[in-house]
């Protein structure tokens, strides 16, 4: 998968399928599954760090994980996010960490916000960073939402997502990450746009879906958003696994000759 692929794909009406990945392992795992783009989100905060938000993530957090998935990655297209404050100050730190993302191994940054980064997201282009948006939901002015809400309900506030999708296709994004909006919302931004949109929480009419990692697997538990769907529980699995370790070690049945050298 390379950045034109993606004009492509909506083009040809190819669904785009992309999942969040922290670490070399799963990276390898992902692309045996046939999965073509990876994005290193900065929801590694919450389901890697612990942390209630993704605020804390810095951008050492983002190079760090960027170079373990980027260095496993051999086909997949790699996206890493730019973190809270790597962006926000003015154009020059944001071509210069969008640069450091890069030379870690990235093929493209995301970043999110719509008008308001219009300026960032040209600057980064004109200089052949490609740039993924994000609109509706974003985790980063958790803050100001004063809460995960869904965005984009009631005209206003849908006129102007749509104004912002829009904005950052001028400015040169090759695709949108539409999270947390009315599926009809979603359906009539992806229809407006020459981009693709790929959705989280933006029902089945986007050119394309994203879901975090340890959320599909069944592994995060902590927090679970109505559009994750769990694909495996490997919480449980995990659980029991550990669980029967103990119990065999603590009765003398785990190490068996099996595992023994002689
Ligand atoms: O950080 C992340 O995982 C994301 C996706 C959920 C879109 O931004
Ligand atoms: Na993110």
């Amino acid at each position: 998968m390379k950045i034109p692929d993606f004009q492509r794909a909506k083009r040809e009406g190819k669904k785009i399928v992309v999942v969040t990945g922290y670490d070399a392992l799963f990276a390898r795992i992902i692309e045996q599954a046939g999965i073509e783009v990876i994005l290193v989100g900065d929801s590694l905060g919450v389901v890697v760090q612990g942390k209630h938000d993704t605020l804390t993530v810095t951008m050492e957090d983002m190079l760090y994980h960027t170079r373990m998935v980027a260095g496993a990655a051999e086909r997949a297209l790699v996206v890493a996010d730019m973190p809270f404050l790597s962006y926000q100050v003015s154009n020059e730190e944001a071509v210069r960490n969008a640069g450091r993302l890069i030379q870690a191994g990235a093929a493209a940054v995301k970043l999110e916000g719509g008008a308001n980064v219009v300026e960032r997201v040209q600057a980064m282009t004109s200089f052949g960073i490609p740039v993924m948006g994000h609109v509706g939901m974003t985790p980063q002015s958790v803050r100001s939402y004063g809460g995960y809400k869904v965005q984009g309900k009631g005209a206003e506030q849908a006129n102007r997502l749509v104004e912002d999708a829009k904005a950052l296709q001028e400015a040169g994004a090759f695709a949108v990450v539409l999270e947390a909006m009315p599926s009809e919302l979603a359906a009539r931004i992806t229809h407006e746009l020459a981009i693709p949109t790929i959705g989280i929480g933006a029902g089945a009419s986007c050119d394309g879906q994203v879901l975090v990692l340890y959320d599909l697997l069944g592994l995060f538990d902590a927090f679970v958003p109505k559009f994750v769907k769990p694909y495996a529980h490997l919480k449980t699995d995990a659980l029991r696994a550990l669980k029967q370790y103990k119990e065999e070690v603590e009765q003398g049945r785990f190490p068996t000759d099996q595992e023994s050298y002689h």
